[in-house]
């Protein structure tokens, strides 16, 4: 066993911790559901894995990852496929899994490896189903992943909606000065530009001699629109209300989203959304 890369944990929030125990509550109820189905192949995709460990921002205790908790769910997923950008954190990650077999470590952009390599893999006619995480921390994500993953009609996937990111790098009550880095990372995730006409609607102040002023409109037209983007254009037909996660001052950090062909797969995640709603 090498020793693996020096790197100091990732810090998490408590609702990083609320969303690690919904995706492993979700991950037991799905790999349990395979039962009845013992031909197909179920695999467990971590698009931003970590290293599998992090350090409570509350408690300071080590918390396990999304990748470990996914490593220990029984019946186990019949393969995994972990993918971080960070070499030191898929180091970690390689000595965390040591002796596990059908496990597939990929270092680089998740979004490429995605597209081009892991998705196209994954369809309702090659017998293979995944339960897919995609939780950048920001808009690091490209559009053409969701919409594999939803024409797929294979894949079971929880996404952060980044609104904090979006907020301060995209969407500006002025926005004509936002950023063009921010706006080319939003035009990526959402896929277009179609999110401006959401994100802003033109003042009624406008007459025959000045344009009308666009006014930046709240989270929720533009986390509606993105749901309905998900449903209509992606493909998914299953899709809950997502769940805010909050910090201590109530204002929402991203919304959880979970989208899914298959009927049973939305009412399991919304009785456990129920609980921490
Ligand atoms: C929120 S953390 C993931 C936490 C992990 N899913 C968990 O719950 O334990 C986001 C991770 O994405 C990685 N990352 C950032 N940009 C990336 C990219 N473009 N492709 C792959 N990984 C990326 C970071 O190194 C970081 O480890």
């Amino acid at each position: 066993m090498t020793d693996p890369l020096p790197f100091d944990f990732d810090e998490i929030n408590y609702w990083s911790e609320l969303k690690l125990e919904i995706v492993e509550k979700y991950g037991s109820a799905y790999t349990k559901a395979f039962k009845r189905f013992p031909k197909l192949k179920k695999y467990y995709i971590d698009g931003f894995s970590g290293a599998g460990a992090h350090v409570s921002k509350t408690t300071k205790a080590q918390v396990e990852g999304s990748p470990a908790r996914a490593l220990k769910i029984s019946p186990p997923f019949d393969g995994f496929h972990f993918i971080d950008m960070n070499p030191r954190k898929t180091s970690y990650l390689q000595t965390l899994c040591e002796g596990r077999s059908g496990v597939q470590i990929h270092t680089g952009d998740s979004s490429a490896f995605l597209i081009k390599t892991l998705l196209p893999t994954i369809q309702y006619k090659n017998f293979n189903r995944a339960l897919c995480l995609l939780d950048p921390y920001g808009l690091h994500l490209d559009w053409e992943v969701m919409r594999l993953a939803g024409q797929s009609q294979a894949v079971d996937m929880f996404l952060n909606f980044p609104v904090m990111d979006i907020n301060r790098n995209a969407i500006w009550s002025a926005p004509d000065r936002a950023p063009q880095d921010g706006i080319d990372r939003m035009n990526r995730f959402w896929g277009d530009d179609s999110w401006k006409q959401v994100a802003y609607v033109p003042s009624r102040q406008a007459n025959l001699f000045s344009s009308p002023d666009l006014i930046k409109q709240p989270n929720d037209a533009v986390v509606t629109a993105f749901r309905e983007r998900l449903k209509a254009t992606a493909g998914f037909e299953f899709l809950p209300e997502p769940l805010p996660m909050k910090n201590s001052k109530n204002a929402v950090v991203y919304y959880l989203f979970f989208a899914s062909a298959k009927p049973v797969a939305k009412k399991i995640i919304e009785d456990i959304f129920k609980k921490y709603r």
